[in-house]
């Protein structure tokens, strides 16, 4: 089942939460900076274990790794890239909907009962939050037919996209 709370995903008691990161996938900003100061430097550690398959690429756009994650009520970590959003034309669409898809696949391999996402792509990297939203919810929704005992949460961090994601889901 889908669920929307408002918040710091951080605190979530889910068995996994999903990490908007970068390729490099050694921290950042954002939700990326606020799960490494959450998870303690043992994330980092852990991140850093993860092998590059290119120079300086440990997690390319699309795709998802999963680490545990240390001092964060949540087990796992799922570190996932979205794409850096232009103008909707150079497949951005397809690779924000197969950070969901690889993210939750991770999620359902690794036994994991609930995941918690953020709204992927949607701060730094500028994907409109109405968009990225239908992407998310359609993606899970695909997802939970063949997985109906997980639960996916929408993490939101401001009111404005909570309300978006209720609007989609209650659709
Ligand atoms: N809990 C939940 N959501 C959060 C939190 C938090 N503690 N902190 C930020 N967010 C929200 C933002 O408000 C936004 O809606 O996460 C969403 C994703 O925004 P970003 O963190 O900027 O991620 P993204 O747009 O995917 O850009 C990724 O930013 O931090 C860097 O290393 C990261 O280079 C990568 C890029």
């Amino acid at each position: 089942m889908m669920k929307i709370v408002q918040g710091d995903i951080t605190k979530l008691e889910v068995d996994a939460i999903v990490n908007a990161a970068n390729q490099v996938m050694l921290g950042g900003g954002g939700v990326d900076g606020a799960i490494h100061r959450a998870a303690g430097r043992d994330l980092f550690q852990a991140c850093l274990k993860v092998p590059e398959v290119r120079p300086g690429v440990r997690c390319p756009t699309g795709e998802a790794r999963i680490t545990p994650g240390f001092r964060l009520p949540a087990r796992f970590v799922i570190h996932t890239v979205g794409p850096v959003y232009r103008d909707g034309r150079h497949g951005e669409e397809e690779k924000l909907a197969a950070c969901y898809r690889n993210s939750l696949s991770l999620a359902a391999e690794n036994g994991c009962r609930s995941i918690a996402f953020p709204c992927i792509s949607t701060g730094v990297y500028g994907y409109p939050i109405e968009d990225a939203a239908r992407v998310a919810v359609r993606e899970t929704a695909e997802f939970l037919k063949a997985h109906d005992g997980i639960e996916v949460v929408f993490c939101c961090f401001s009111g404005g996209d909570r309300a978006v994601y209720e609007n989609l889901i209650k659709a």
